[in-house]
């Protein structure tokens, strides 16, 4: 089969597509043709030494896909040859082979059925994070409808999916993006305000907006000098939900910011969830998505051979998920 093997550390630029042996099912695995792979930060960083993994060399990456079932291991049950399956978030390109790949050994646990309605892009899109979205809204328990949500980076693959989900959970969302063009786009995917970071005024026209209440749960994609600005805007007991931090360290942190609102921070760390765990987030969040008929967003789709150029329009800042097409 052709997989992207990665050889070492540094960095995508030495990905290469290569002819390597199909992977052989073990015990409770699963082999699944990939159709469908998509992208991730994660996977940027894992190949640049950033990410806790230690992954055999050559590395595949890729922690999502949607494919056929081909083979099955000793001990799996309940599928057949030819069933579609989506993979949950696992080891899966992180400390084993991943989806930028034709085959791919998936432990039957970590596989689930495509949503219905959803295309196969849409799925491959819509596993990670949307289970990264469905962590960073419920960690801190279940918030009262009608919260104000503000949500960072909301045009990337995290960030769509926190607007869809929180809006499907009864929330009022602010979107944040630097795009007057995908501002647009969140306001018709469910925000009911936008603004731009980037924008010296941003934090004052916010507040005016929301005024008299403040943000009460903000999802953080983007860090760097952003963060304590998000802060700023939160009321008592606001919340922050860390997950990325696209844009650097917080310089200049100052904790006093945290006293008097009794505000808390805590990290969103999708991978810590057991299989388990993940399954029972993802029915409740296929659930929440279908309520509003959302569908995971897909920016662009790029052919196999193509996977550099996907990685480049991912760093540009996509609106939703970069998807690979195998062709299979
Ligand atoms: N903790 C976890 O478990 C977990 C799980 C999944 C992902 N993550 C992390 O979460 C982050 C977001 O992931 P993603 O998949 O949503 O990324 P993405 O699809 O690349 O989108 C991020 C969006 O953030 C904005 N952005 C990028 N760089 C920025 C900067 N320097 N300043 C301000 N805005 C910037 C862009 O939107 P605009 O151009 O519209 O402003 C971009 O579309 C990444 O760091 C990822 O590694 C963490």
């Amino acid at each position: 089969m052709r997989a992207w093997l990665l050889d070492d550390l540094t960095g995508i630029g030495s990905l290469r597509l290569a002819e390597v042996p199909d992977p052989i099912p073990q015990q409770g695995e699963v082999i699944l043709r990939i159709r469908y792979a998509s992208l991730n930060p994660a996977d940027r960083y894992l190949a640049e030494r950033q990410y806790p993994a230690k992954p055999s060399f050559p590395h595949v990456l890729g922690r999502d896909g949607v494919g056929t079932v081909e083979q099955m291991g000793p001990g799996v049950t309940g599928l057949r040859p030819g069933d579609r399956r989506a993979v949950l978030r696992s080891e899966v390109g992180v400390n084993r082979p991943g989806t930028f790949a034709e085959r791919v050994a998936v432990p039957v646990d970590n596989l689930v059925e495509i949503p219905a309605g959803w295309s196969d892009p849409e799925a491959a899109g819509g596993v990670l994070v949307g289970l990264t979205a469905y962590q960073a809204l419920t960690m801190w328990g279940a918030l009262p409808p009608d919260s104000l949500v503000l949500v960072t980076g909301a045009s990337g693959g995290v960030g769509v999916a926190t607007v869809q989900l929180a809006r499907a959970m009864g929330h009022k969302v602010i979107a944040l993006s630097r795009s007057q063009d995908k501002s647009r786009r969140l306001l018709e995917l469910g925000a009911v305000m936008t603004f731009d970071p980037g924008n010296p005024d941003w934090q004052r026209s916010a507040k005016a907006a929301i005024a008299p209440r403040r943000v009460d749960l903000a999802v953080d994609n983007i860090g760097g000098k952003l963060l304590p600005q998000v802060i700023d805007l939160l009321g008592d007991l606001g919340k922050v939900s860390v997950v990325g931090r696209l844009a650097g360290p917080v310089p200049e942190f100052n904790t006093a910011t945290l006293f008097f609102r009794r505000i808390r921070l805590g990290g969103v760390a999708v991978g810590a969830w057991t299989s388990a765990e993940s399954r029972a987030a993802w029915t409740e969040l296929v659930r929440l998505m279908a309520s509003t008929n959302a569908r995971p967003l897909v920016d662009s789709v790029f052919s196999f051979e193509d996977l550099p150029q996907a990685f480049e329009r991912l760093a540009q800042g996509p609106m939703g998920k970069v998807i690979l097409d195998l062709g299979t």
